[in-house]
């Protein structure tokens, strides 16, 4: 579905998260499998996205968006929103640990993990919640939640932070 022009910025952006998601996948699909300095720098590049990236625009939808809708914040999507972005900071919080303990086989799993809940997310905000929130968040507000998330997302900021892709002939598949 087309979305509407206040959560078009928005939309851009979770199809860069995909493509995000999609390289990590790739990388832990590879034969040979990675070398550590390729590990080491594509998990410091993946913690970089979720510094620079997710972590502004977890904030642009939970102000800009939840703090704007009608439905209470114990609505079950509203709480799953909430919910899947601590889940995420945990992970990449973790990763960041791991990464300063010098554990790379730890980062490199949180790396591949941080990738699959990306994945899930953005396909539940794009098929469920977004579509329901432009049903039903009142055309004023949505202009006014617009501002503040066209300054908070930059989807040109979000593809400069991407982390390298791996060689194409080194993935083993790609479904
Ligand atoms: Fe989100
Ligand atoms: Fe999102």
């Amino acid at each position: 579905m087309r979305r509407s022009d206040p959560l078009q910025p928005l939309s851009r952006q979770h199809h860069i998260a995909l493509v995000f998601a999609k390289t990590l996948r790739q990388w832990g699909r590879l034969a040979p499998p990675p070398e550590a300095a390729e590990k080491r720098a594509v998990a410091e590049a993946a913690h970089r996205f979720w510094e620079v990236e997710l972590v502004p625009h977890f904030r642009a939808e939970e102000e800009g968006l939840l703090g704007r809708w009608q439905r209470p914040a114990t609505d079950p999507l509203a709480t799953r929103v909430l919910q899947e972005h601590v889940g995420i900071h945990r992970v990449a919080q973790r990763l960041s640990r791991r990464l300063r303990a010098d554990d790379l086989e730890g980062a490199w799993e949180e790396t591949l993990r941080l990738g699959q809940c990306v994945n899930a997310h953005v396909r539940f905000e794009e098929r469920t919640w977004l579509p329901q929130l432009e049903a039903e968040l009142e055309a004023e507000l949505l202009a006014e939640a617009e501002a503040g998330i066209g300054h908070a997302l930059d989807p040109e900021a979000a593809e400069a932070v991407l982390p390298p892709r791996p060689d194409p002939e080194r993935i083993v598949e790609d479904p």
